[in-house]
């Protein structure tokens, strides 16, 4: 049987779950390939380094040169991380006409025209599916299943960290803090975490998606991105009470309608925030370190992708898949069997945030005084923006009180001026908390 050669840079969480994989079900792939798999060379840091899994010595190099410039490598699979020395180590492999696998999201954010190019020009492949959501074959899918679609709309759940962190919050009561730390013991957070908190990490996949889908590279600066750490457990009851779940969602969804919108140029909106979505859609129950990409094709309709989103088996198994493509194209002498987009020279816009229409929740703390729900609505009227509907839990005139206001479609910008105007009433007592809601219709 032919066989492929393979490489391997990192040997932590996602490095070693790959090697064990490849152990428990390497023959079950060759079988199925027609194609043996053998390793020759990992690189990590330090060989003394505990591994989830272990991997043998006789293996190990302290030196990632090693696998780039052995002549019998074949493919190079990087899972170091992050956008310093991982770049290199790609781009010295992909010069050397190695096919490179990577779950690198960061770096493919920060850099991913060069490295396609870079591919392009060594007339190889660079594959990616491990680098969003952990385990489920959603690049595949985009990539070659949905060929013959566009994409109105995809929303996701891409962050296991964040997602589990919200349902523990929410089903337990736990703390942020401790649920984080817990987090990180299973191998689920970036280093550092705040990649994760923060919505990088969920900023970098649905940035990769985004350009997947419509064909043009989204830049990760026209990302609108925020986190997790304003997400309250007492938000998280009066959603529930309104009828909603919080989760952070990667959205990418198609303006048309959008005034300057050049024919043929997709305009768009990609941005990450926790949102309030109705708690009987299918992607409310998605719990835990469980991702789900909700897409809508043009033609295909409403399909849903679950999976782990993270953790060393989910992306051992993403991981695998692309070396078994990239041994595939070397059997079949087809190094780029599918290109990596469906067209990045087409042009694109990205819409700011401020020009989205979004619905809102808003929680003020408010003295409970006459006057006071009149003075607010008279300033969102003043902004265009209309009130669906309100809820007050009962309190004690003149002490505060939480004001909970659903609120029509409106652009962002407005919603913000709005709201900067409110939190200077001296009748509100705290910064104004804000959540965008998402329909999914
Ligand atoms: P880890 O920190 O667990 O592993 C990183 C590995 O890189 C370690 O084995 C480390 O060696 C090795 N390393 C670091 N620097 C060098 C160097 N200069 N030369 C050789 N080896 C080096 O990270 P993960 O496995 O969690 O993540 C790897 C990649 O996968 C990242 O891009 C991450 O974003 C991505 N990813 C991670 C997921 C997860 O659930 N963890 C899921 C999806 C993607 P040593 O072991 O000796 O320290
Ligand atoms: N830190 C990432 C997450 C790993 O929690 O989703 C998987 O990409």
């Amino acid at each position: 049987m032919q066989k492929v050669n393979l490489g391997m840079i990192g040997g932590g969480t996602v490095g070693s779950g790959v090697f064990h994989a490849w152990q428990l079900n390497g023959r079950l792939m060759a079988d199925r390939l027609g194609v043996a798999l053998d390793f020759r060379r990992i690189a990590v840091k330090d060989l003394d380094e505990p591994r989830p899994y272990p991997i043998p010595r006789s293996l190990m190099t302290t030196n990632w040169q090693e696998v780039v410039n052995d002549p019998q490598v074949q493919v190079v699979i990087e899972l170091v991380g992050g956008t310093g020395i991982a770049k290199t180590m790609i781009l010295s492999a992909l010069a050397k006409g190695k096919t490179v696998v990577t779950a690198n999201k960061a770096l493919l954010s920060a850099h991913g025209p060069e490295l396609f190019a870079a591919a392009a020009k060594a007339g190889v492949n660079l594959y990616y599916e491990a680098s969003v959501c952990g385990g489920i074959p959603i690049i595949k899918s985009l990539r070659e299943g949905f060929v013959a679609n566009r994409f109105p709309a995809i929303y996701g759940i891409v962050n296991g960290t964040c997602n589990y962190i919200l349902t523990r919050m929410r089903q337990e009561g736990a703390d942020f803090a401790d649920v984080l730390a817990d987090a990180q013991k299973q191998g689920y957070a970036e280093t550092p975490p705040d990649l994760d908190i923060d919505g990088f990490d969920a900023q970098h996949k649905i940035g990769i998606l985004a350009s997947l889908a419509h064909g043009f590279w989204v830049d990760h600066r026209d990302i609108h991105t925020e986190g997790i750490r304003e997400v309250s457990r007492i938000d998280m009851q009066f959603a529930r009470q309104l009828g909603y779940a919080i989760k952070l969602l990667g959205i990418a969804k198609r303006v048309d309608g959008a005034s300057d919108s050049k024919r043929g140029a997709p305009t768009v909106q990609v941005s990450v925030y926790p949102a309030l979505i109705p708690a009987s859609h299918v992607l409310a129950s998605v719990d835990h370190v469980f991702n789900a990409v909700f897409v809508r094709g043009d033609v295909v309709g409403d399909t849903l992708f679950y999976g782990r989103g993270a953790g060393k088996d989910a992306t051992a198994s993403a991981v695998l898949s692309d070396v078994a493509d990239a041994a595939l194209d070397l059997k079949n002498g087809t190094p780029v069997r599918v290109p990596p987009f469906v067209s990045h020279a087409k042009k694109g816009r990205v819409l700011p945030i401020d020009r989205i229409v979004s619905r809102y929740y808003v929680r003020l703390s408010v003295v409970d005084r006459p006057g006071v729900l009149a003075r607010i609505s008279a300033i969102f009227a003043a902004n265009r923006i209309g009130i669906s509907s309100v809820l007050q839990p009962e309190g004690h005139e003149g002490e505060s009180v939480p004001l909970i206001l659903m609120l029509h479609d409106a652009p962002n910008g407005a919603m913000r001026q709005a709201l900067a105007a409110i939190a200077r009433l001296p009748v509100v007592k705290a910064k104004p908390v804000l959540f965008r809601v998402e329909t999914l219709d």
